[in-house]
This record gives C-alpha cells, structure tokens and sequence, in this order.
C-alpha cells in the first residue's frame, strides 16, 4: 500500500450552494431570485423539479453541521443567497436574512469547522436581472454592497470568502439558454462576462479596506481541454474553448488583461473595459478556488455556435463516464494545477469543489455503497498530492457534494452527495464514501 500524505494544516471539507440545499424560497422575508423564476418557470428543468424546498437545509442547518462534525469534515463551503440579505437586490437589509447565515457561522465555529463563503453562486436577485442583471454594469455596484453587508456581519469569523462561483456558468445564463435567466445573445454574453471580474475586483477592494481577518478569492471551473486531433482546426477550436472558459477570467485577475487573442476572436462583442477597470479587476487575490470535474475533446465544427467547437468526454483507459455523461480524468486535475503554477504565479489554491454523481443503489435502509464514487475522489486526490509533490501551493479540498441536492437545470436525478438525502423524508444517510472520507481527513492521507 502506498500511502499519500497531505500537508499539515490541510483542510479538508466538503461544499454545497444556497439555491441546491436550502429551500425555504421565500420564508422570513427572502425575495425571488433568477433561480427561483426559471424554476418556477414551465418546461425549464428536468422533471419540473425546483429549489423550493431542496434539501430544507434552512430549517435543518444545526443538524446538517452536526453530521459534518461527526464525520470529521474541517471545513465547510456554502453559500449565501444574496436575496436573504437584500430581497429587492438593493436598498434595505434583510435582518432574518442575515441572522441565518450568523446562526451558520456560529454553528460552524462551535463544531470547529471553519467557514468558507461564497458570495454568488448565480442565485442573483430578480429584481436586479429585471434591470439587465450582470449586463448591467450598475449591478457590479450593488454586488460591491452586498459583500460589504456580509464582511461587516461575518468578517470576523469566516476563513475563506469567494466573489462569484464559476462565473463561466453564469456568463451562460446569457449565451445557452438552459441556465438562468435562460438568454441566448452572445452579444451581451461578454459583456456580462466583464461586469462579473469587474464586480469581483470591486468585492475584493472592499474587503481590502474593511481589513477583514479572513482571505478572499474567487472560485473558476476550469476544466481540461484537449484537441482531438493536432490539425489546425482542432487545435484552434481548442484555444477558443479554453479563452472563454479559463482565460476571460483568469487573464485579467492574474495578468491584468484580457487575451489578445480572446479579442481579436470576439471582435465587436468582446469585453469592452472602461478606464480602470483593469487596475479594479486585477486587485490581488490571497487564493484562487478551483472546481474540476472532467476532460474533454475538443474539435472544430463549423457550424458549432460561437465557440466553432463540439466537445466529447475524454476519458482514461479504465474510466468511465460519470451519470453526467462527463470524462473521469484525474491526470487532467494535475494538468490544470500545473497550468496554474506555471502560468499565473503559482498562486495558493483550494480545490472547492471536485466529486461524482454516481448510480447509487440505495439498500433497504437507504445506504449506499458508493464504490465508484470512492474510486473517483481517491484517483483525483492521488492527482492533487501529484501537484503538491511538483511544486503546487494546494491548501484545501472540499468534495461536491456534503448531500445530494438539486443539481440545477437536471433537477434531482443526479445525485452527488456523499451523504444521501430521501427527498420524501428529508433523512440523511451517510454512504460508504462518507466514512472513508472520514478515515482520509482523520489519516490526512489517501492509499493506493
Ligand atoms: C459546479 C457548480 O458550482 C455546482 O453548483 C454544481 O452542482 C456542480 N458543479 C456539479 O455540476
């Protein structure tokens, strides 16, 4: 047996989003957020689920830490839902609101888990997107507000504080149709892209000036592309996917610009900076967050939409798929990383988010030998201790999901919990790859 050890002061942790867990989608005071429109929006989400009630993590909150502490999770990644606070997007505070995620913390504290928030996991106010949403660059003044409300109440116990949650995702609220709030114009799409780094940097300067004791930073999905094959056009369908996936976020953070190429491809539609905007955007971060999943292949096809591009899993030799039809490639984790070491200063990472949505088989109590899914945590955690080994400043890991939840545009099909939730009776029932999570944070090392 070969044993992989983590760094002390490691901190491993496990990850939700406010909109996938909490339900309670308009109880002590909260408002109507994107998310809650699309959903409630016909023929929008698979099944006609919605996150009404999802996990009713808001009612369940105590217990849901509880059963961290009790498998031995270090740290937790939420989020808050931005309609708590502000119901209207601006003007007055919500105090239930706040009071919530001041319980979390609390709770958190006291069960010695430390706390990791994110700001925007895409459940943006309606009333905001009623006034252009992130295309209009007002809402980056509004987003600076809001992360100053919660620094002010939580600043002096959260750890770790993320802008926006995989602003790619959002940006394709605007461009593909099936996320909120569901618009297909690529000619506003980059604009949003820019109001979203320009929103962050304006967060991040307030968090700067307040002089919070925690770090903040911002949380990409970067996942790994590859050409199909090495002609020209593949190759460049390639770049494309990987300007506007990795790029237009991460260049102008860590390199103060966006890539030439990026706007000279975009042309009219590109990200058009106003004069500072750079400066704002490219306020030093003290970590980045990433979120990896898969590998694709990429190839150019000419009538593949913006991106000229069509994308199929990868997958390595013995791995598979995952229900999400995505390509299991751990060696594609330690390729990301590396990228980061090598191209954007070396910068302090936690991977925030990283897991499966497995077929579970649940037996008659509900338990779930959720083999593959180990398979799936150890192989990338294997591939993230390669990282370290070369050099990567890797800080912290946190599994998506702590429980199953409502997995957006799908619905509840695809469950990703390493804790099972029966939705009827809202029970939580650990799998198996709760338990060895456990004995990995307990050992602070994975085996092979
Ligand atoms: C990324 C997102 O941040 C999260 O909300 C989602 O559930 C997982 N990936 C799985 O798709």
């Amino acid at each position: 047996m070969i044993v992989k050890a983590f760094p002390q002061d490691f901190v491993w942790g496990v990850s939700t989003s406010a909109y996938q867990v909490e339900g309670a989608w308009n109880e002590d005071g909260k408002g109507e957020s994107i998310w809650d429109r699309f959903c409630h929006t016909p023929y929008r989400i698979a099944n006609g689920d919605t996150g009404d009630i999802a996990c009713d993590h808001y009612h369940r909150m105590p217990e849901d830490v509880a059963l961290m502490k009790e498998l031995g999770v270090k740290g937790y990644r939420f989020s808050i839902a931005w309609t708590r606070i502000f119901p209207d997007g601006k003007g007055k505070v919500n105090p239930k609101g706040l009071d919530f995620y001041d319980r979390l913390v609390d709770e958190l504290g006291k069960a010695g888990i430390l706390a990791n928030a994110t700001l925007n996991h895409w459940d943006l106010p309606q009333a905001l997107q009623d006034l252009g949403g992130w295309a209009n660059r007002d809402t980056t003044d509004r987003f600076a507000e809001y992360a100053r409300v919660m620094f002010d109440r939580l600043g002096d116990r959260v750890a770790l504080w993320a802008t926006h949650n995989e602003p790619v995702v959002v940006t394709s609220g605007y461009l593909g149709g099936s996320m909120a709030p569901g618009l297909a114009d690529a000619s506003v799409a980059y604009r949003v892209a820019h109001h979203l780094n320009l929103a962050h940097g304006k967060a991040v300067q307030v968090f700067r000036q307040g002089g919070y004791p925690g770090k903040i930073g911002i949380v990409l999905d970067l996942q790994n592309y590859i050409p199909e094959s090495d002609s020209e056009a593949d190759v460049l369908a390639t770049q494309r996917m990987l300007d506007h996936s990795h790029h237009l976020f991460l260049d102008p953070i860590f390199k103060r610009q966006y890539p030439q190429g990026l706007m000279e491809w975009l042309g009219t539609i590109a990200p058009q900076p106003q004069e500072g905007d750079m400066e704002i955007i490219s306020t030093p971060i003290d970590f980045l967050g990433l979120n990896y999943y898969f590998t694709l292949k990429v190839r150019y096809e000419p009538w593949g939409g913006l991106l000229k591009a069509a994308a199929r899993p990868f997958s390595a030799p013995m791995w598979s798929q995952t229900e999400m039809g995505w390509g299991v490639h751990p060696e594609g984790l330690t390729a990301i990383l590396l990228k980061l070491r090598n191209h954007y200063g070396n910068p302090d990472i936690y991977i925030t988010e990283n897991g499966t949505a497995a077929p579970d088989q649940p037996d008659e109590h509900g338990f779930v030998q959720d083999r593959e899914r180990i398979a799936y945590l150890r192989r990338h955690l294997i591939a993230a201790h390669d990282a370290i080994q070369q050099g990567v400043n890797l800080r912290g890991y946190f599994v998506w999901s702590f429980m199953d939840n409502f997995e957006w545009a799908l619905g509840y099909r695809p469950r990703f919990g390493i804790v099972r939730v029966d939705y009827a009776t809202q029970k939580r029932i650990p799998k198996l790859s709760a338990y060895w999570y456990r004995e990995v944070i307990r050992q602070n090392a994975v085996w092979e």
